[in-house]
C-alpha cells in the first residue's frame, strides 16, 4: 500500500520523440457567422427521408432546448448567430443549411425537392434581401443548398443522388463563380452530402475533410481519396448517429454527442470536439450542421 505522498505524479506526455501525441498541427479557429431558425413549429408529420417516423413521439419543447444549447455553444465559441423567424406549417424550417449557399457574400437560394418544404425557400430569400445581400439568385434546378454543398475554401463539393439535381451543380458554379466537384450519394439514410461529409479545415492550402466512404458511389470514393488522401474516415457508428453533420471553425468541431469514434479521430488531428445533444432533431434526419447555414463574406 502506498501513501499519497509516495504516489508518483502523472508524467506529462512528451512533446516530441516516442510517446508524443499524434497531434501534428496547431489548429486555429476563425470567427464565423451563422444563420439559424428556432424549431418552434418542429414536428415530424411527413416522410421525406428514412429517419422520419410520424408514428413516433416528438417533443417540440426538447427540440427548442437542444437548438438553444447549440446556438449558445456557437456564441460561447465566439461566433455570431443570426436568426430567421420560424413559420407555422413549416416544421423543417429549422434546417437552415438547406436554404442557401453563401460564398463571398453571394447567395444561391434553394429549390426543394419535397413539396412540403418548398415554401421555406422564399422566407429565406426575403431574409437575405432584408439583411443587405445584393446578389441573391434563386436556382432553377432542385437545390437543397448546404445540405448538398460543402465549401472547402477552394472547391465546392456537391452531392446528388437523392435531393439536389446534378444540374444544380453547374448552376452553382456559374452563380457563385467557384469550382464545383460533383459527388454521388448512394445510401438513402445519407440522403444529403452534409450527413456523409463535412469540412474540418477550410482555411489552409490543404483543406481537410471527414467523410463516410460507404455513403458514396465507387467513383466518388475514388475522387474523394484523390482530393483528400489524409481525410478523417468515419465508421458505421459515426454515420448512424449523423456524426458527419459536424460544424468546424477550424479548431472547435461541434458534433452530435454519440459520435465518439469520430471525436477521437479528429482530436488526434489537433481539433477540439464539442459534443452536443441533438437527438430530437435527428428524428427528422438532422444534426448540428443541418440547423446551421454559414454566412461567408
Ligand atoms: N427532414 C428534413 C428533410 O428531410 C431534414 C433536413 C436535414 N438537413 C440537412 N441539411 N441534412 O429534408
Amino acid at each position: 500500500m502506498s501513501s499519497t505522498l509516495d504516489a508518483p505524479l502523472a508524467t506529462p506526455a512528451p512533446e516530441t520523440g516516442p510517446g508524443a501525441l499524434a497531434v501534428t498541427q496547431e489548429r486555429v479557429p476563425t470567427r464565423r457567422r451563422y444563420l439559424m431558425c428556432e424549431p418552434r413549429f418542429f414536428t415530424v408529420e411527413y416522410v421525406i427521408n428514412p429517419w422520419m417516423r410520424p408514428d413516433q413521439p416528438v417533443s417540440t419543447e426538447r427540440a427548442v432546448e437542444q437548438w438553444t444549447e447549440l446556438k449558445r455553444t456557437y456564441e460561447r465559441l465566439g461566433h455570431q448567430v443570426e436568426t430567421i423567424e420560424p413559420q407555422p406549417g413549416l416544421p423543417d424550417m429549422v434546417f437552415a443549411a438547406n436554404s442557401g449557399t453563401v460564398i463571398d457574400g453571394r447567395v444561391l437560394g434553394a429549390r426543394f425537392r419535397a413539396e412540403q418544404r418548398s415554401a421555406e425557400a422564399e422566407h429565406y430569400r426575403r431574409w437575405f434581401l432584408e439583411h443587405g445581400y445584393r446578389s441573391v439568385v434563386m436556382p432553377e434546378k432542385i437545390n437543397e443548398a448546404e445540405g448538398d454543398f460543402a465549401w472547402t475554401g477552394g472547391l465546392l463539393l456537391a452531392g446528388t443522388g437523392f435531393r439536389t439535381d446534378p444540374g444544380a451543380h453547374a448552376e452553382a458554379q456559374e452563380v457563385l463563380g467557384v469550382p464545383v466537384v460533383s459527388l454521388r450519394l448512394v445510401d438513402p439514410r445519407y440522403y444529403h452530402l452534409d450527413v456523409a461529409l463535412f469540412v474540418l479545415d477550410d482555411q489552409s492550402e490543404r483543406p481537410l475533410v471527414a467523410y463516410y466512404p460507404e455513403a458514396f458511389s465507387a467513383g466518388s470514393q475514388r475522387v474523394l481519396r484523390r482530393l483528400f488522401p489524409d481525410a478523417v474516415i468515419a465508421n458505421d457508428a459515426d454515420a448512424e448517429c449523423l456524426g458527419l453533420n459536424g460544424v468546424s471553425d477550424g479548431r472547435n468541431v461541434v458534433l452530435p454527442k454519440e459520435a465518439t469514434h469520430l471525436a477521437e479521430r479528429i482530436a488526434e488531428r489537433g481539433f477540439e470536439p464539442v459534443l452536443v445533444d441533438i437527438s430530437e432533431l435527428r428524428k427528422s434526419g438532422g444534426g448540428p450542421k443541418c440547423c446551421t447555414m454559414e454566412l461567408r463574406g
